[in-house]
């Protein structure tokens, strides 16, 4: 069964069209990962799952729930970790999963055991009493996705889990999302970090203007559009030798800056080209998601 399922879903803000005629099916059981520049319209569509904002046209499921039709039922069934913080600020940790709990009825013989097992998969056992307003960053937003497990769901929507957070923290979320996903929970996140989507996401779907431009594993994205080595090159000097060597030796280039972009099935005849320039810098990598990123998106500035 597909978790969700979209045709045509749309969403207008007056003239504006943030989600343009998206169709997609995401299967269950895996981490879909949805990707786009500032203003793409990810969080509108995921405002548009949860039935907190209702489609301008098309047609909507989420864990075979008409949405919004049914979005009250479909709540009970899904956890959300929205974008914007919402914790309740004049509440301490214990007491913000309490109150959310009894939106969804659960008894009080079941939180007993279920708070203590929520604080430890969020790492704040020693923060329980805190008030919010106490907790840092980190912590609220590992406070968030406590409260998102509360009723148990089968589908977790993450509108940028781990924006702000340290490394330490962003690996936390990341081992706990991988746990929840083994244990059979569908995964549906955004982010801008393209290391993020690449190490937890199954599929990934790209989308700017409303519109998606590519959906597939990462691996598969990235095979299928960009040369699988990037040399960056860059340095006093790099004009000429890019006249006389880099253009010539690479399948694709792209100059961004003073930096020279070079993308080749075989990067050997490049670095051997490169051995002798030492007015020269580069760097050597595999090519990744956020190649493809940028390929699809383009590399101009979005909030300009
Ligand atoms: N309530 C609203 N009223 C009017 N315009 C809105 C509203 N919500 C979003 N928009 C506009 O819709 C577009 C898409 O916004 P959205 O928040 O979905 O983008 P996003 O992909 O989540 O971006 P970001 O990566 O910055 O979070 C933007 O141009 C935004 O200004
Ligand atoms: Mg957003």
């Amino acid at each position: 069964m597909a978790i969700i399922e979209a045709q045509g879903l749309s969403k207008c803000y007056g003239e504006q069209r943030v989600v343009d005629a998206l169709s997609l099916s995401v299967p269950e059981g895996i981490c879909w990962g949805l990707l786009g520049p500032n203003g793409a319209g990810k969080t509108t569509f995921l405002r548009m799952l949860t039935g907190n904002t209702s489609p301008s046209a098309g047609s909507l499921r989420v864990l075979g729930f008409p949405v919004p039709g049914k979005a009250v039922e479909l709540r009970r069934h899904i956890g959300v970790v929205p974008q914007q913080e919402n914790l309740d600020v004049d509440f301490s940790v214990v007491e913000n999963l309490r109150t959310y709990a009894s939106y969804f009825g659960i008894s009080r013989s079941r939180l007993q055991s279920r708070i203590p097992e929520l604080l430890k998969f969020a790492a704040l056992e020693s923060r329980a009493g805190s008030p919010v307003t106490a907790l840092s960053g980190g912590m609220q937003r590992r406070l968030s996705l406590a409260r998102a497990l509360v009723n148990e769901p089968k589908l977790l929507i993450l509108d940028e889990p781990t924006t702000g957070l340290d490394p330490q923290a962003r690996q936390l979320i990341w081992q706990q999302l991988r746990a929840l996903r083994a244990r059979g929970m569908g995964l549906v996140l955004t982010t801008h970090y393209m290391e993020e989507a690449t190490r937890l996401c199954d599929q990934v779907t790209i989308m700017d203007h409303g519109r998606i431009l590519d959906s597939d594993s990462p691996q598969k994205l990235i095979a299928r559009h960009i040369e699988a080595q990037v040399i960056e090159v860059y340095g006093k000097g790099l004009d000429s030798w890019h006249g006389v060597r880099g253009e010539a030796l690479a399948e694709r280039f792209e100059r961004v800056g003073d930096t020279c972009f070079y993308y080749a099935r075989d990067e050997r005849p490049l670095l051997d080209a490169l051995r002798g320039h030492p007015e020269l810098s580069y760097l050597h990598r595999p090519a990744n998601l956020e190649d493809v990123f940028l390929r699809l998106t383009g590399r101009e500035l979005r909030d300009a």
